[in-house]
């Protein structure tokens, strides 16, 4: 007699079949509002050298499972990997964020995509250790940054409100721009299939700055390099389930969703909940209850993640913020948010 397989609510949801069980994992469900994070964090020396060692990143990946009935764990690193890992200086200052060397025309030929799969492993190897230490029902959330998001980071140095340095440098010196896109595309394809041969079931390309571009910009570096990432690891990875969430991508999101081919589209909080009544019959949503929301707790945020529910309940669902959860969130509001958004 064989055993019935366990099935994984999310990956389900992903593939296009609703669930009984409405899966739910939250952005950023591992990290500073958490005190075992912090207590880690603490002894882990820089936030790079956590992300690549394994026992830890993978400790940590597994802390959000062990406190809150969620249904992902999703690997703990940063979309910054890349860029150190093709040879660009990358630090994190506590209190400032990420700090690059901005690249130029002149070092944009120098990035090393042939060493960067290797500069890596430690991060696959992660993968391995959450995927071992995880039960069958969760599903596993692998990830890169998309390129343009990405790229405001290396030709910018840091992070910016209006990504001007990147959007004038991509108008200014297209085809250097053009190159640096190639290159996140062909390592992006690389690392996402490493990701999922070793044990990640879905993969979220993190457009986290799809904002603030023109509808002909938006198609040259955000949909056009997303839908080649999309199609590059199918190849290598046939049928590979793919979230993805272009944040701020507003009225560019049903041609996103259109012309990459994700199964699922993760939605910002400022996205309209009748906007899903734009895009493609049977199409996967992910979000998009503001974070503030489940900071300020209480009852507008009960209502507001009942009204979510509600509003998607025709299509494959993943419950999710809009973006990222903030340091300062109570953990008990945490709690509540789950407990509400399975019907509580
Ligand atoms: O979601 C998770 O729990 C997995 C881990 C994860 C981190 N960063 C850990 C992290 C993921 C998926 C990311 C993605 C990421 N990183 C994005 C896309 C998502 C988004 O929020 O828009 C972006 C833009 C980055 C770049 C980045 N990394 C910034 C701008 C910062 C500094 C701002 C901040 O929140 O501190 C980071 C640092 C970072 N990445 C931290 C964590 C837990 C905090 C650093 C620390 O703990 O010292």
């Amino acid at each position: 007699m064989t055993a019935t397989p366990v099935l994984k609510p999310l990956l389900e949801t992903v593939l296009g079949q609703r669930q009984e069980r409405l899966p739910i994992w939250i952005m950023r469900q591992a990290g500073r509002y958490l005190p075992e994070y912090r207590e880690l964090r603490a002894k882990a020396g820089s936030f790079l050298d956590l992300c690549y060692n394994p026992e830890l990143a993978a400790e940590v990946t597994l802390q959000p499972l062990r406190r809150f009935d969620l249904d992902a764990a999703i690997l703990f690193s940063d979309i910054l990997v890349i860029p150190d890992a093709l040879g660009q200086y990358v630090r994190f200052e506590a209190g400032e964020g990420p700090m690059l060397e901005p690249l130029t025309t002149e070092s944009i030929p120098r990035l090393d995509p042939k060493g960067a799969l290797e500069k890596l492993s430690p991060i696959i190897e992660t993968v391995r250790r959450v995927r071992a230490g995880l039960s069958a029902d969760k599903t596993l959330i692998g990830f890169c940054g998309s390129p343009w998001t990405v790229a405001t980071y290396m030709i910018g140095g840091r992070g910016s409100s209006d990504q001007a340095a990147a959007r004038v440098f991509a108008l200014t010196q297209p085809e250097a721009f053009a190159k640096l896109i190639d290159t996140l595309v062909e390592t992006s394809i690389n690392y996402l299939a490493a990701q999922l041969r070793a044990g990640a079931d879905v993969v979220q390309l993190f457009e986290s700055w799809a904002l603030n571009l023109d509808e002909v910009a938006f198609g040259n570096w955000v949909i056009e390099p997303n839908r080649r990432i999309v199609e590059g690891l199918r190849k290598l990875v046939p049928g590979a389930p793919v979230i993805g969430f272009p944040r701020g991508a507003a009225g560019n999101l049903p041609a996103y969703a259109k012309a990459t081919g994700v199964n699922v589209l993760g939605l910002d909080y400022a996205t309209p909940l009748g906007f899903a009544a734009e895009l493609p019959a049977g199409l996967g949503v992910q979000g998009n209850l503001d974070p503030l929301r489940l900071l300020a707790g209480g009852e507008q945020m009960d209502d507001r993640v009942r009204q979510i529910v509600a509003a998607f309940r025709g299509r494959p669902h993943i419950f999710n913020l809009g973006h990222g959860i903030v340091p300062e969130t109570p953990i008990g509001h945490v709690e509540r948010l789950i407990a509400v958004a399975r019907g509580a």
